[in-house]
C-alpha cells in the first residue's frame, strides 16, 4: 500500500475511475474500491481521504448500496459525490427527494468561495455538471450549505468540523470548468496530502506486489507489440524474470519491420530478462485468408488462427500458473458495456484465456488510462517508439487492405504506409490521433513512361481524435500530401494512384474494414 491514498468507494456510478485518475493526476495515490469493502479494511489501509462516487440508485431504496454510518465518525475526510452526496446526507438523517424533473448537463452553480476550503480559488458562479433527478432536501445537522444553482437547493453541503464534503455535481468531469480545483482543495487542503506520489512510485509499487503475488510461478504473456502488452510484459519481467515467457505472434499483417523491431527489444538481443518466443506464423495466415474478402470473416479468420498458433506455443510450455493480459482501464468499460450494435468485432478482447491452461489473470494495468499508461512506460525505460506508438487493429493490414489478403498485396501496403508515416514525422505534422495507410481493392489506368499501367490504388487516411469513437479527418499540409503520392508511386510497384481519405467517423470507420 502506498504511504499517500485516497480511496474511491465505488458505488456504481461511471466515473469511478475518472476521479481516481483525477486524484492521481494531484500526484496523490488513488484506487477504486468497491463499496463492499468493509470498515476494518478501510481502517487498516489507513488513506487520507475518501472519496464516496455516484451511483445510479435512490437512497431510500433498500436493494441501493448503503454505507456503515460508522465511517463517517473515523475521522477521515470524506467528499461525497452525486449519489455519494446524497447517501451522506441520508444516512446523517438528512432528506433526499425525487425532483419533478431531472438536472442534466452543464449548470451554473453558485458557490460559497468565501468560507469553504472546498471552494477556494473556484469563481462565485461556475460551471458545474450535473445528472441526476434525487437531490438533498434537508440537510444532516451540523452541515451547511455551500453551492446552489436554480434546480438544485443544495448542490453541495459540508460539515468542515467533521471533515465531510459533498457536491451534487461531478467534479471529475471535464465539463466541471473548475472540478479540479475543487478536487485538489479536497486533497491537499481537507485530506492534508503531500502531493509527493509519481508513475515512478505505481511501478515500484507494482513490481513488488506482482512479486509477492507470483512467487515462484510461471507466467505467460501474449505479447503483440503494442504498448499495454509491452508495458505489462516489462513489469512481469522487472518482477520475476526468466518465469515469464513471452510469445509473439507473428501473422503476416504487422506493418513493415515492425516484428524486428518488438524482437529487438525483447528478444535474447533486447534489454530485458525474460523468455522471448516468435513464431512466424505468415504462411498459416495467407493460407487461412486466400479467396476470403469479406471483412467480418477475415477478422474471425485471423482472430482464431491467433488463438490456434499461440495454443500451439502454450501447450509447448505446458502449464502455467498465471497468464498475463495487457488489460487498461478503457478495455474495461469497452467490454462491461458492451451493449451496442458490434459494428466490428475486435479479436483481441477476448479469447486466449480459454487456450491456456492456467490458474489466475493478471491484469496490472487494470486501472490505468493509456496515457498513464504510456507514463508507466517511460518510468520503465521502454523506447520511445514503442511507448507512443499509434493505435494497431489486432487483425493488423488484414483489414487495411480490402477484399482478398495476398502476400503481395501486404508488400505493398507495407510499404506505402511506411513511406506515408516516415514522410509525416519527418514534416512534424502534430495532433494526428491515427494515421495509416490502406490498399484499395480498385485497380485503375495510368501511365509512368511510356506505358500503360493497371495498378492499385493507395489511400491514405489521418484522423485526429481523442477517443477513437468519434474522429475527424486531419487536414494533413499538401506538400507532404504530394510529397508521399510521389514517393509512393515511384517506389511501390503495383500503385499507380494515391487517395486521401476526406471522411469522418461517422459516417467512416477510422479503419477500412
Ligand atoms: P474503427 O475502425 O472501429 O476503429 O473506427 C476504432 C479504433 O479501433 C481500432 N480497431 C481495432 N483494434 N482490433 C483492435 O485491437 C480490431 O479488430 C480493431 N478494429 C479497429 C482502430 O485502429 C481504431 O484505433
Amino acid at each position: 500500500m502506498e504511504k499517500e491514498m485516497v480511496i474511491v468507494l465505488d458505488f456504481g456510478g461511471q466515473y469511478n475511475q475518472l476521479i481516481a485518475r483525477r486524484v492521481r493526476e494531484c500526484n496523490v495515490y488513488c484506487e477504486v474500491k468497491p463499496y463492499t469493502m468493509s470498515l476494518e479494511e478501510i481502517k487498516a489501509a489507513n488513506p487520507k481521504g475518501i472519496i464516496f462516487t455516484g451511483g445510479p440508485n435512490s437512497v431510500y431504496l433498500e436493494e441501493s448500496p448503503h454505507y456503515d454510518e460508522a465511517i463517517f465518525s473515523l475521522g477521515i475526510p470524506i467528499l461525497g459525490i452525486c449519489y455519494g452526496s446524497q447517501l451522506m446526507a441520508y444516512e446523517l438523517g438528512g432528506e433526499v427527494a425525487t425532483a419533478p424533473v431531472s438536472e442534466y448537463g452543464q449548470t451554473d452553480v453558485t458557490v460559497d468561495n468565501e468560507e469553504s476550503v472546498l471552494f477556494e480559488g473556484v469563481s462565485k458562479t461556475s460551471i458545474c455538471w450535473m445528472s441526476h433527478t434525487d437531490y438533498i432536501s434537508k440537510l444532516p445537522s451540523g452541515f451547511r450549505r455551500t453551492a446552489w444553482s436554480e434546480v438544485c437547493p443544495n448542490a453541495a453541503m459540508e460539515c468542515a468540523e467533521r471533515k465531510l464534503y459533498a457536491t451534487q455535481f461531478h467534479p471529475e468531469v471535464m465539463h466541471t470548468r473548475e472540478g479540479m480545483k475543487m478536487l485538489a482543495n479536497f486533497v491537499y487542503k481537507v485530506c492534508g496530502c503531500k502531493g509527493d506520489w509519481q508513475m515512478a512510485s505505481f511501478v515500484e509499487t507494482t513490481i513488488r506486489q506482482l512479486r509477492e503475488k507470483i512467487g515462484s510461478g510461471k507466467v505467460l504473456c501474449a505479447l503483440s507489440g503494442g504498448v499495454d502488452s509491452s508495458v505489462a510484459a516489462v513489469l512481469l519481467s522487472k518482477a520475476v524474470g526468466k518465469q515469464l515467457t513471452c510469445v509473439f505472434v507473428d501473422h503476416g499483417l504487422l506493418r513493415k519491420n515492425e516484428g524486428d523491431e518488438v524482437e529487438a527489444v525483447f528478444g535474447p538481443e533486447g534489454s530485458y530478462d525474460l523468455n522471448f518466443i516468435r513464431v512466424n506464423a505468415q504462411e498459416r495466415f495467407y493460407a487461412k485468408l486466400a479467396g476470403v474478402e469479406d471483412p467480418e470473416t477475415k477478422r474471425k479468420i485471423i482472430g482464431a488462427e491467433f488463438i490456434r498458433v499461440f495454443e500451439e506455443e502454450a501447450k509447448k510450455i505446458g502449464a502455467v500458473d498465471f497468464l498475463v493480459q495487457g488489460t487498461i482501464y478503457p478495455d474495461v468499460i469497452e467490454s462491461g458495456l458492451g451493449k451496442s450494435a458490434v459494428i466490428k468485432s475486435h479479436h483481441n478482447v477476448g479469447g486466449l484465456p480459454d487456450c491456456v491452461d492456467f490458474k489466475e489473470i493478471v491484469e496490472p494495468l487494470r486501472m490505468l488510462f493509456k496515457d498513464e499508461v504510456r507514463k508507466a512506460g517511460l518510468e520503465l525505460g521502454i523506447p520511445e517508439h514503442l511507448v507512443f506508438r499509434q493505435p494497431f487493429p489486432g487483425p493488423g493490414l488484414g483489414i487495411r487492405i480490402i477484399g482478398e489478403v495476398t502476400e503481395e498485396k501486404v508488400r505493398i501496403v507495407q510499404d506505402a504506409d511506411y513511406i506515408y508515416r516516415e514522410e509525416v514525422a519527418k514534416a512534424g505534422v502534430e495532433g494526428l490521433g491515427q494515421y495509416f495507410a490502406a490498399l484499395t481493392n480498385m485497380r485503375s489506368v495510368g501511365v509512368m513512361g511510356d506505358f500503360r499501367t493497371y495498378d492499385y490504388a493507395i489511400a491514405l487516411r489521418a484522423v485526429m481524435t481523442s477517443d477513437f469513437m468519434t474522429a475527424e479527418a486531419a487536414p494533413i499540409p499538401w506538400d507532404v500530401l504530394s510529397k508521399v503520392t510521389n514517393r509512393i508511386v515511384n517506389e511501390v510497384k503495383g500503385v499507380n494512384r494515391v487517395l486521401y481519405d476526406c471522411t469522418g467517423k461517422p459516417p467512416a470507420t477510422i479503419e477500412f474494414e
